[in-house]
């Protein structure tokens, strides 16, 4: 089947690394279902992975993506989950140690082909589209549980976004504003904090901006570059939801605000397969579209790839297949 892989990998050219062509079919397993996929889109994952980060050498070849939507074998149209739990775990698979995402141990989605737990299918409402499903499983996904598992927040609150134009943020914009929740974002640019708007964000500040009154929640995924910022924005009592570090860990954590002002760190990761139905529902009936920065054939995976290696994106990166 055609494929995208992490061939080799590189800290400082990760694309160098990324192979498109042939790569064995998944092999039929006990328990475990074949997916035909029809849609696939990027995630920083995907970068991280060419990088060497979570992806040890010795499984290379591996087959990248971790979000997908496609026909199992009897023809259902179903949106895949991407955590694959240890053999024998019971509970929130976020949670298990020995979890893996698609594409650290099993093949990827990125490919004609996926295969996975048959517990991972979550039903694909035939309104959804191939495009937005493909978009739910990563980064919608962790914005969903950052937003109503994690940031304590209710709403007519006020909701800081570190960083307006990837995945995380968007989705975080789009469901934050969808349920009522007052969205703030930061970016660096100009152009994506008017995107931002447009996409139902309440107001947008320049990265590092002083806010015009403190906030109740910050999600936080760009790490070194905004986390002193998202500190200072903060009300006292507040909560900081972290769920990356995509400029790298902050040299200063802040402890003594931290402490003083009674703040609530809360790390966030991925979201259960119960948390993945309820979103698929949650951006059904709500007609919430994801929004798209581009769509590719699989074939033109590097062209994705580069964008998001640039910064240069708002929204997620969609490849389709056939
Ligand atoms: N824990 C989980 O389960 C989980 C799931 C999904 C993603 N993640 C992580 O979340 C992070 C975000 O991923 P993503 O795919 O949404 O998008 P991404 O491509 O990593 O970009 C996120 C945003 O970060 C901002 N940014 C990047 N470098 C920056 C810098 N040096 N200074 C200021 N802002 C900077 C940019 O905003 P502007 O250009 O608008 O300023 C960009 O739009 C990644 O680290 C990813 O690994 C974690």
């Amino acid at each position: 089947m055609l494929a995208a892989y992490a061939a080799s990998q590189s800290a400082d050219d990760p694309i160098s690394g990324l192979q498109v062509g042939e790569q064995p079919d998944p092999e039929p397993r006990a328990g475990w279902s074949v997916v035909t996929l029809r849609a696939a889109a990027l995630n920083h994952h995907d970068l991280f992975s060419l990088q060497g980060v979570g992806l040890p050498a010795d499984r290379l070849p591996m087959v990248l993506g971790c979000d997908g939507a496609g026909v199992d074998e009897d023809g259902n149209e179903v949106v895949v989950h991407s955590v694959v739990p240890s053999e024998g775990w019971m509970g929130d698979e976020t949670l298990d140690p020995r979890r893996t995402l698609l594409s650290e141990r099993y093949a990827g989605t990125l490919a004609e082909r996926v295969a996975v737990p048959s517990r991972n299918l979550v039903p694909k409402p035939a309104e959804l589209s191939w495009q937005h499903a493909a978009c739910l499983p990563t980064s919608w996904l962790t914005a969903y549980k950052m937003l109503f598992s994690n940031a304590g927040v209710s709403p007519g609150a006020t909701v800081l976004v570190q960083g307006a134009g990837g995945g995380v943020a968007t989705a975080a914009v789009q469901l934050g504003s969808a349920a009522g929740l007052r969205m703030w974002v930061t970016s660096r640019d100009e152009a994506k904090r008017a995107r931002a708007v447009e996409l139902g964000a309440e107001q947008a500040f320049e990265s590092g901006a002083r806010l015009p009154e403190r906030v109740d929640a910050v999600l936080e995924t760009v790490g070194a570059a905004t986390w002193s910022h998202s500190m200072k924005s903060l009300k006292p009592g507040g909560t900081v939801v972290v769920a990356g570090a995509t400029s790298g860990d902050p040299s200063r954590m802040e402890i003594n605000r931290i402490f003083f002002t009674q703040l609530r760190v809360v790390g966030s990761t991925m979201g259960t397969r119960d948390e993945l139905e309820r979103l698929v529902r949650f951006v059904t009936e709500r007609k919430i579209e994801p929004v798209v920065d581009s769509v590719l054939p699989l074939g033109d995976v590097r062209t994705g790839l580069e964008k998001m290696a640039a910064g240069d994106l708002f929204g997620k990166v969609v490849l389709t297949m056939g």
